[in-house]
């Protein structure tokens, strides 16, 4: 070893010892004859110290060449500090240095390597190897290697045995776009990477694996967000002799377990709604219950009083903002010109504050009496100091245009505290969902799930009413996770694919072989994949997956840092029978 202790682990205890710490130079002070090292390592920060008196001449002036970065060995003895420092944990302690050996010299760094830097972002994903050496974003990653820990600990207690599926397979459909790679020694084939392990892990059930899991990467070519990375990690699960109750316990037990033991915090139960009331209530299907504003329905009490917005309108609907009656005329303009803006496509929005006073005053005072608007009021639930925001309009658009609004209310109230966590289970998807691009129905989750069996008859009538045996888990407003409970037979996943418009063919050529499994005994199953960075970034605190990745893509899919993707030979195209294909 070429160290005795870490930069981290010094204390007054440790005073007179003679101690070598190896590391990186963080800042030198340079007093002359008095030269000062911050000198870092994974575990923290300790203080060098070279004293003209006692150091050798060639000591100090060894240390005063020193730059920022460089890596180094110094031997020396713990002693006690004149000045302490009590933002750091070595802060009592310095290291009189004996001896300095340069194991490295380095280049000046791009960007400054401490808690504040001055790098922005696309500097530091350069050179992300150099960020990652900084304390808030290594934490970051320790966060995440904890979390693997904890869910391998919780899951390997549960029985669950963790297999490694392939990563060179065929299309797996998760609704986004296959990476593919091409197979050099079958010419013009081409393997998909996975979006997700979802056939492999439905065959070990029927290879009688009965509890599976695996935290694998998944591969989705589709837009990037903040919470979506083109190679992202699941925790991936399945289970046998299952009913939808046991998945929810299951996997709720993994929630608590986390919790408790990465961030000492107890859940309380997780709440459960159906989809259809997460949609009436919050406007979305990953509602975010750190705070209420639910939605409150007004077409009885608002039409047909003269106001022709209203009475046009298919929905009618608004939230209470409790305390924002004291909103000013400014700030109220403009919360109006913020749901007009083109991303969320409000026509307008009336508004009615319940003065201190008990008055009711509104922006559509000309159509609505007071009692009018005391009724109002007692739909919202609105008290003295309340403020109610009203949209109109086509039911699904204005759902989701409150939505926004419900959740910018929420952020500018202070009502989405990171340090609060409501995890809660969305059940009772839609099987189906209409796509307006392709004019046919699509799988809402994907084509294995089951339907629910009091509505397969549904499905020849009125498809888009199916309810299927999904649930999400949605934490803070972020779906982390969703599942389903499969089907297991021939015949219903035939049907299925029927209704998916995939002709008997196509069926076969793409999942013949999940099929032909389905027919040598494969028990019920069902399963569930968190979003592994998501959650991670859920328990940080942070909005964007890509603290959490050591070395994320940006937002055009690019990792900066190695320069990828990049073109390739044209030899290798040959090889690869690209080129050939593209000429033919
Ligand atoms: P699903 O497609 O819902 O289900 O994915 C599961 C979870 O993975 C996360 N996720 C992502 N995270 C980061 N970047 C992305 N691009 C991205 N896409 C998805 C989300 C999501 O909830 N095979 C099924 C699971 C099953 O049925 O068991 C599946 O993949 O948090």
């Amino acid at each position: 070893m070429l160290r005795t202790h870490t930069c981290g682990e010094l204390r007054l205890e440790n005073v007179e010892q003679e101690v070598t710490l190896a590391g990186w130079v963080q800042r030198v002070r340079n007093k002359g004859g008095l030269i000062w090292v911050d000198l870092r390592d994974r575990y923290g920060l300790t203080q060098l110290i070279f004293e003209e008196d006692s150091s050798e001449k060639e000591l100090l002036e060894k240390a005063a060449e020193l730059g920022r970065e460089f890596v180094v060995q110094a031997t020396g003895t713990v002693i006690e500090r004149t000045s302490k420092n009590d933002k750091i944990p070595t802060g009592s302690i310095e290291i009189k240095v004996s001896k300095l050996e340069v194991l490295n010299a380095a280049k000046v760094p791009p960007f400054i390597i401490e808690d504040e830097t001055d790098g922005g972002d696309e500097l530091r994903m350069k050179y992300r190897y150099l960020d990652l050496r900084r304390n808030v974003v290594r934490e970051k990653l320790q966060l995440r290697h904890k979390m693997m820990q904890e869910t391998r600990k919780y899951m390997d207690a549960q029985n669950f045995i963790e297999v490694e599926t392939p990563v060179l397979i065929k299309s797996t459909p998760e609704g986004a776009r296959d990476f593919v790679v091409p197979s050099r020694v079958n010419p013009g084939e081409f393997y998909a990477l996975p979006q997700s392990p979802q056939t492999f892990k439905q065959l070990l059930m029927v290879s009688g694996f009965d509890r599976y899991f695996q935290i694998v990467k998944c591969f989705r070519d589709e837009d990037l967000r903040a919470d979506r990375q083109p190679e992202f990690t699941q925790i991936d699960c399945e289970m046998a002799f299952v009913e939808q109750e046991d998945i929810l316990s299951t996997f709720e037990g993994l929630t608590k377990h986390l919790f408790a033991n990465v961030k000492g915090v107890e859940l309380e139960e997780v709440k459960r709604m159906t989809y259809a009331d997460a949609m009436k209530y919050y406007g979305n299907d990953k509602p975010d219950l750190r705070f209420d504003m639910k939605f409150v329905e007004l077409n009885e009490l608002a039409k047909g009083k003269g106001f022709g917005i209203f009475d046009d309108a298919e929905l009618v609907v608004g939230i209470c903002a409790k305390g924002a009656a004291e909103y000013t005329r400014k700030q109220l303009d403009a919360l109006t010109e913020w749901v007009k803006r083109p991303q969320i496509g409000a026509k307008g929005m009336v508004y009615a504050k319940y003065n201190e006073d008990g008055t009711i005053k509104s922006t559509v005072d000309k159509f609505y009496s007071a009692e009018d608007l005391q009724a109002w009021a007692e739909a919202f639930g609105a008290e003295k100091g309340d403020l109610m925001l009203i949209l109109s309009g086509e039911a699904n658009k204005v759902r989701k245009q409150l939505s926004e609004l419900r959740l910018k209310m929420g952020e500018d109230l202070g009502l989405r505290d990171r340090n609060v966590f409501k995890p809660l289970w969305v059940v009772d998807f839609p099987l189906l969902e209409w796509d307006e691009e392709t004019n046919r129905f699509h799988a809402m989750h994907h084509p294995f799930t089951s339907p629910k069996k009091e509505d397969i008859p549904l499905l020849d009538t009125d498809p888009g009413a199916v309810r299927a045996n999904a649930y999400d888990l949605v934490i803070n407003g972020v779906e982390i996770g969703g599942g389903s409970i499969r089907i297991h037979d021939r015949t219903t996943q035939q049907l299925m694919f029927k209704h998916l418009g995939f002709s008997d063919e196509e069926a076969q050529k793409q999942f013949g072989f999940l099929m032909e499994a389905f027919e040598y005994g494969a028990p019920p199953h069902g399963g569930i994949a968190f979003g592994f960075d998501r959650l991670c970034a859920i328990f940080g605190g942070s909005d964007s997956i890509r603290d959490y990745i050591a070395f994320p893509k940006n937002n055009s899919g690019r990792d900066v840092m190695i320069d990828s993707p990049s073109s390739i030979a044209e030899d290798q195209l040959k090889e690869l029978s690209i080129l050939v294909n593209l000429k033919n």
